[in-house]
């Protein structure tokens, strides 16, 4: 099964897929976890892509686009995949119509959890990462469950970065889900209420459009 969870920052992506990946066995590919890593570790793509994700702004499509042209050709994602954070321009959105293709997939669901702007910039004001395996928590939240972990806050969850990822959001990556809309693939799901409320919905979204394979 291939799914794209669709959303704002701040909407649950990360949140959602962590259960989608535990429940189905598949990969989580969320571009925003590849590119904090490639940071963590150094990388020329990490140090050329740090001023932008703390400033809030895009890498480029070329560069994105590469990334998940080799992700999606891994061995692990023979079994279906779940993306998150990809694509978020209309170019990415097409190149990755092309990939599909050339690699015979098709999404069955395109999850869009939606949430109005203000209970977006609480989520993200508060918000917990794991440095080590990047799981979110909600805030006041200490050490991760997984690893143990101290956890951190985001660079670009701070306030000057958030509404910058708003806005580009609604400018650049608002239209991609048009494209989706087009194709018939869209599940718009309510992104308020408890997390195991929104699961529920997601899994319903799921469960409507068939089975896994
Ligand atoms: P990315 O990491 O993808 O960030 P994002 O899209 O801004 O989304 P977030 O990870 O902030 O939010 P989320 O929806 O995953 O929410 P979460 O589940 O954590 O990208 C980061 C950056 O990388 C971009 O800004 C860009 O610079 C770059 N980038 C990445 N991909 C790119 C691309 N394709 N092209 C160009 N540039 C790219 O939840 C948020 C918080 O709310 C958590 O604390 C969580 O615990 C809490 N929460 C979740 N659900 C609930 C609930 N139901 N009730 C209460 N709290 C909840
Ligand atoms: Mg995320």
């Amino acid at each position: 099964m291939n799914l794209l969870l669709y959303g704002a920052p701040g909407s649950g992506k990360g949140t959602q897929a962590n259960m989608l990946r535990a429940r189905y066995g598949i990969p989580h590919i969320a571009t925003g976890d590849m590119l904090r890593a490639e940071i963590a570790a150094g990388t020329p793509l990490g140090r050329q892509a740090q001023p932008i994700l703390a400033a809030g702004q895009y890498v480029s499509d070329e560069i994105m686009i590469g990334i998940i042209r080799n992700r999606l050709r891994q061995p692990d994602c023979t079994g279906g995949f779940i993306i998150d954070g990809f694509p978020r321009t209309i170019p990415q959105a097409e190149a990755l119509d092309v990939l599909m293709s050339e690699l015979g997939r098709h999404f069955h669901r395109v999850l869009y959890l939606k949430v109005d702007t203000e209970l977006l910039l609480k989520r993200l004001s508060g918000r917990m990462v794991c440095p080590t395996c990047q799981r979110t928590y909600p805030p006041a939240s200490v050490t991760c469950a997984e690893d143990g972990t101290p956890l951190a806050q985001r660079e670009d969850d701070k306030a000057e970065a958030v509404r910058p990822r708003i806005e580009i959001y609604l400018q650049k990556t608002v239209p991609v889900l048009e494209h989706y809309r087009g194709e018939g693939l869209v599940s718009e799901i309510d992104g308020r209420g408890t997390i195991e409320e929104i699961t529920q919905r997601v899994l319903a979204a799921i469960g409507q459009n068939g089975q896994l394979n």
